[in-house]
């Protein structure tokens, strides 16, 4: 859709890009989810796929069909994000990515343990409780372990609370994960979560801030790749 129009910019570059949102399994019937649909990240690599990037989305349980010539490795657990964004990034095997962009909501915890039968009402086991342990960070993990000159874009979505407006928590979120850039989203009011529509804050390292107006999911995706390109080499 328009592609012959997009600047080949990202022409030989190699994106990663999480997407979706991460399941962490109770039993073999159950998880504790949230609600990313995945669709800026799919998103994002469509359009840097049309731009001449060479582009892998590690995707966590988004219902969509694969966009056109990217490479999509399916993961279910915020584990097995983790590895498969590590393998990736690293190239696995081949040249190390040039951009590596976390847009993946992964969960902050798991239950700590996951019964291999289901768990059954009047049963012995019935819970009352689910025990959670933390996650790994991969974001935190990839900055940490990245090879010289790869761009690392993290996601937020805040809203504004008594500790501070959504850029204060945004810039507060870059600073504690060391990323290059961090796309920040207002989630106040029901807004963003399945919606066709985004609007988005980059924030840079460097200080900057570039607001991207509202618009398609695609239109967001353009201008988020319109903010990496020039940190690039
Ligand atoms: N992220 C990650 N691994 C996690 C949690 C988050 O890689 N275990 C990444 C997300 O993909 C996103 C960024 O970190 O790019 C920010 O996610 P967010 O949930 O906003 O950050 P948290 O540090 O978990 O902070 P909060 O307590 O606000 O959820
Ligand atoms: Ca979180």
């Amino acid at each position: 859709s328009g592609a012959a129009a997009l600047a080949p910019d990202l022409a030989g570059k190699r994106v990663l890009i999480s997407a979706g949102g991460t399941r962490e399994p109770l039993d073999p019937v159950r998880y504790l989810g949230n609600r990313s649909s995945g669709l800026q990240g799919w998103a994002l690599a469509r359009v840097a796929a049309a731009r001449g990037a060479d582009v892998v989305l590690v995707a966590a349980n988004v219902d969509a069909p694969t966009p056109f010539g990217v490479r999509v490795v399916r993961v279910g657990t915020a584990e097995e994000l983790r590895t498969a964004m590590r393998d990736e990034a690293a190239g696995a095997g081949d040249r190390a990515a040039d951009v590596v962009v976390m847009s993946a909501a992964v969960a902050d915890f798991r239950p700590e343990t996951v019964a291999t039968t289901k768990l059954k009402k009047g049963s012995a086991a019935e819970p009352s409780a689910i025990p959670l342990v933390r996650n790994p960070d991969v974001l935190v993990e990839l900055v940490t372990h990245r090879p010289p000159g790869q761009l690392v874009v993290g996601f937020a979505a805040e809203t504004g609370d008594d500790d501070g407006d959504v850029l204060a928590h945004g810039r507060a979120k870059l600073a504690r994960k060391g990323c290059d850039l961090l796309v920040v989203n207002d989630v106040s009011d029901g807004r963003v979560f399945g919606k066709p529509d985004n609007a988005a804050v980059v924030l840079g390292s460097d200080g900057s801030t570039t607001e991207l107006p509202a618009g398609s999911k695609d239109a967001v995706a353009a201008g988020i790749w319109a903010a990496v390109v020039p940190r690039t080499g």
